[in-house]
């Protein structure tokens, strides 16, 4: 039932719901390939469920629907709550979501068909890549047309990052996008060689720093405080590092791409620019921890809360991670091995993951006009179980990685490599089937989330049935 309000909550439940479906589907992948890893047999010779076309599918779904998804309810959300006007169109934002859904069933097929621009985060042929800029363009128009109508003067900090969040990734996605048609299937890149390595992780890199960054950084400021029931730390460091992070984010891509045929001084400029990020993404973290202050034995009782805290934590150890890579020393080191996937994952899992997952505990009984979800223990099991299982995983990779990147550069005293190639693949199993199991885990976390969700709309549906028979028998 539609709850009786000024607001457009209808939306947003859907963003909400969908968030949670797509992903129990995007860490299924993710737990499938990860298992292809270990055994690759999994892939039972069939070309749909081999890893080099489940991957991609697995990036897509994890990113697109449920971290977009899940932007898409919380932005819609909090711009109405902070604005206290109604979302500027019902229609477009219907479109949003029907837009955005047929989007992702578009990936499902034709991604394990294999068709493919083959630029990473950016797979989706030229038609979906089009239809992905008309939801784009309808979603900046919901999201700005509601913050221009707004009935309070003041622009709320979590509508800044959201903002950034929207504007950036149009221009992103229409930079990377350009790309000359051969047939309905097949296009081929705007660019060569270098400069199209270049665009794509100009593009890769601000995906992570608009997308999985700022976006989360909107749910940071609103829900933690919320939930909290405190008011921001400072509102002041908010605004400094809102504009220090999105000047820095735009420069630092080339980290992706040390020691190839990018000039070099292009290279140390992506090095310099993410050990500068640092400080800006540490601003946020501690805002959003000192938010806490004098709250801090809610952490006991409310496993909400518990879910956000621990993502900032994760945040602050990708961030520091991540300047760390960028340094071409350790770069030569850490690049092509498992410990990308370890830092990867810690910023996907800890931190995306769960701030996602506490934003999304808050919103769904508040859209079913109910006090909290149909189980607070059920929250708190998976939290316990998604943290063992995050840890587990990068654990698993960081060793892994480590020892790949070493293996990689022993040399005996005659200059020969001490391990094929081979035996350092043998190596990496054991862990491969550690991460297995730590993503099983995560994934079950999910699948608990999925039926505490089921179970909050069911009894709220249960609870309201009865009033029409009522009104029948009189
Ligand atoms: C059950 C949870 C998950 C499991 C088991 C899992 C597993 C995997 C595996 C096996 C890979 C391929 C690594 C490789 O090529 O060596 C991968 C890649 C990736 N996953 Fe996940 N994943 C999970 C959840 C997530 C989530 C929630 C996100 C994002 C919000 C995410 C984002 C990514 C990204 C961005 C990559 C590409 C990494 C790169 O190219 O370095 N994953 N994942
Ligand atoms: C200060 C912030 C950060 C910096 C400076 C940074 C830096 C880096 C570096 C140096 C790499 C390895 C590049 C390579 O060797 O190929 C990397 C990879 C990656 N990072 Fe970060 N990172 C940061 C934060 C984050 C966060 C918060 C996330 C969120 C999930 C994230 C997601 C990724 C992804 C998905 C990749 C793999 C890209 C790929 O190869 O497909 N990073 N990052």
């Amino acid at each position: 039932m539609e709850l009786a309000s000024n607001y457009n909550y209808k939306v947003v439940k859907q963003f909400a719901i969908a968030t949670v479906i797509w992903g129990i589907v995007g860490m299924l992948v993710g737990v499938i390939i990860a298992a292809q890893l270990a055994w690759p047999a999994l892939n039972l010779d069939i070309p749909w469920l081999t890893y080099g076309r489940l991957r991609p599918l697995h990036t897509n779904a994890v990113i697109f629907a449920f971290g977009i998804c899940g932007l898409f309810a919380t932005s819609y959300y909090v711009v109405q709550r902070t604005c206290q006007v109604r979302l500027f169109s019902d229609k477009l934002a219907a479109f949003t979501f029907w837009g955005w859904q047929a989007v992702i069933l578009l990936a499902v097929v034709t991604l394990p068909m294999g068709y493919t621009r083959g630029k990473e985060y950016a797979e989706l042929e030229w038609p979906i890549t089009i239809l992905i800029a008309l939801v784009w363009i309808a979603y900046a128009v919901v999201f700005f047309g509601t913050l221009i109508t707004r009935k309070v003067k003041h622009i709320y900090v979590a509508n800044w990052f959201f903002g950034a969040y929207i504007l950036a990734v149009t221009i992103l996605h229409v930079v990377q996008g350009a790309s000359m048609p051969a047939s309905l299937t097949k296009s081929y890149s705007a660019y060569t060689g270098v400069q199209d390595a270049m665009i794509q992780w100009w593009y890769g890199h601000n995906a992570v720093g608009f997308i999985l960054t700022a976006g989360y950084l909107g749910m940071v400021y609103y829900f933690i405080p919320k939930q909290a029931e405190r008011p921001v730390y400072s509102y002041r460091l908010s605004i400094v590092h809102f504009w220090a992070l999105i000047f820095t984010y735009m420069w630092a891509g080339p980290h992706h791409l040390h020691y190839t045929a990018l000039p070099d001084w292009t290279q140390s400029v992506g090095m310099v620019f993410s050990l500068v990020l640092l400080a800006p993404s540490w601003g946020g973290m501690i805002n959003g921890m000192m938010t806490l202050s004098g709250a801090w034995h809610k952490l006991r009782t409310d496993p909400i809360l518990k879910f956000m805290i621990v993502s900032l934590s994760f945040y602050g150890i990708a961030t520091f991670e991540g300047p760390m890579m960028s340094i071409k020393t350790i770069n030569a080191l850490s690049h092509y091995t498992d410990w990308t996937v370890a830092h990867v994952h810690g910023g996907a899992l800890g931190w995306v993951g769960f701030i996602t997952m506490g934003s999304i505990y808050y919103l769904i009984p508040r859209l079913v006009g109910e006090q909290k979800m149909y189980s607070v223990k059920l929250i708190d099991l998976h939290f316990w179980v998604a943290t063992i299982g995050v840890v587990l995983y990068i654990a698993a990779m960081w060793i892994a990685g480590v020892m790949q990147g070493l293996m990689w550069r022993a040399v005996n005293p005659d200059g020969t490599l001490t391990y094929t190639f081979v035996e350092g693949v043998k190596a990496t199993y054991p862990y491969y089937a550690v991460r297995v199991l730590g993503g099983f885990m995560y994934f079950s976390g999910m699948c608990v989330m999925g039926y505490n969700t089921w179970m909050t709309l069911r009894r709220r549906a249960t609870v309201i049935a009865p009033i029409p028979a009522l009104a029948a028998a009189h």
